[in-house]
């Protein structure tokens, strides 16, 4: 060969590996320093990134989802979801911006609950009520688990048996995968050696107009659901199965959220808002099902929700009080709205709803899945 072909091969040669180390480094979930938690810990925070300008950002702290950033309609990208630039807000906050909420998210009443004749006390957080459990500011172990489906993001907690006060070591996993269609989609699994109850959730609070911009009023949305569990005053569901016909809470045709959000209706003041369990029409099959749909006609984004779970709460961020947030943006109440696909709230005191219950053998798994688009 002469000289030449030996330059133009080693040439070559050089081009291939370089773009093949691009090619891994792209395909690499970046993972960054979000500083250490107040006993050492050390917490990170992962980028998923997709082909259409989307990205998310989650720390294994909480699992929260710290942002999440997507295009509108003309291609500009605003972050949607509410959260702290810092994990030392995240430490101290009491919203659960973007968490996993478990180990029971939502309410149990009275912070109790009897199971196989054994009654169990947890943590009273709200007023007399156990609410959302402590997952979202525990350490998760966290493990770049990408494919071709897209990138993802393995995290696994243990939860030793009797943490606040539930039963059984609970082994949770939770996987987010951002594909190129414009989804975050969340996978929970979780097996016990001993009886226990749960309701995993995700607590992302959303404004698809962008974070801190405003109130969310007039976002259009709709529930796929012809009921709510209503609240007594302590936001407990009283067992029935209400339905929306003709009340404020008929989301059944698309509708802006404020639209009726201040009638004179006693739900409505009960929850000083929109604060309440949407029975989802899905039923609890747990085969994927739309369950709602919201619309931000200003910047054209439509966020569809789906899931394999009964319920849906949703929470107008009533109590939110000008939180300073990212950016030093201020959220006020209303700022912005939650869809948490669940089980119903306090469940394990209502026989009726859908069993909580998970016991040694089985295995608890359910999807839920956050589209993007625009139009
Ligand atoms: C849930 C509850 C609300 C509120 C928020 C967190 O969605 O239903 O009442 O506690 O979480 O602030």
């Amino acid at each position: 060969m002469s000289l030449r072909g030996i330059v133009m091969l080693g040439f070559f040669m050089a081009t291939i590996v370089v773009s093949a180390l691009q090619a891994e480094a792209k395909s690499k979930m970046q993972k960054q320093s979000f500083g250490k938690t107040e006993d050492g810990q050390q917490v990170d925070l992962y980028i998923l990134t997709n082909h259409h300008g989307m990205e998310a950002a989650i720390t294994n702290y909480g699992g929260t989802v710290v942002t999440l950033k997507v295009p509108d309609r003309n291609g500009k990208i605003d972050d949607v979801v509410l959260g702290y630039d810092r994990l030392d807000d995240y430490a101290a906050g009491k919203a659960y911006f973007g968490a996993i909420v478990g180990r029971y998210a939502n309410r149990i009443a009275h912070a109790k609950f009897t199971l196989d004749g054994t009654t169990y006390t947890l943590p009273k957080n709200d007023g007399d009520n156990h609410l959302h459990g402590g997952f979202n500011k525990r350490v998760w172990t966290a493990k770049d688990v990408s494919s071709s489906n897209g990138k993802a993001l393995e995290l696994t907690y243990l939860s030793k048996d009797g943490e606040e006060g539930f039963p059984g070591n609970l082994s949770v996993k939770v996987v987010y995968t951002l594909s190129d269609q414009n989804e975050l989609k969340i996978d929970y699994s979780a097996t016990t050696d001993k009886d226990t109850v749960l309701n995993l959730t995700n607590h992302c609070y959303f404004n698809l107009a962008g974070q801190g911009s405003g109130d969310i009023l007039q976002h259009q949305l709709m529930i796929r659901a012809d009921r709510i569990t209503p609240v007594d005053a302590n936001l407990i569901p009283t067992g029935e199965l209400r339905s929306v016909k003709g009340t404020p809470f008929d989301f059944t045709t698309s509708t802006a959220i404020g639209a009726r959000i201040d009638q004179d209706d006693q739900q409505l003041k009960l929850g000083r808002g929109y604060d309440h369990n949407w029975v989802l029409n899905s039923g609890s099959a747990g085969s994927l099902s739309l369950a709602a749909q919201a619309y931000e006609p200003h910047s054209g984004r439509v966020l569809e929700v789906s899931t394999t779970q009964p319920g849906l709460q949703f929470y107008t961020g009533n109590f939110l009080d000008g939180i300073r947030g990212k950016q030093g943006k201020v959220y006020n109440r209303r700022y912005a709205f939650c869809l948490e696909t669940q089980h119903f709230p306090d469940s394990p005191n209502h026989p009726d709803f859908p069993s909580t219950v998970l016991k040694p053998g089985q295995h608890f798994q359910s999807t839920t899945v956050y589209k993007f688009s625009t139009r």
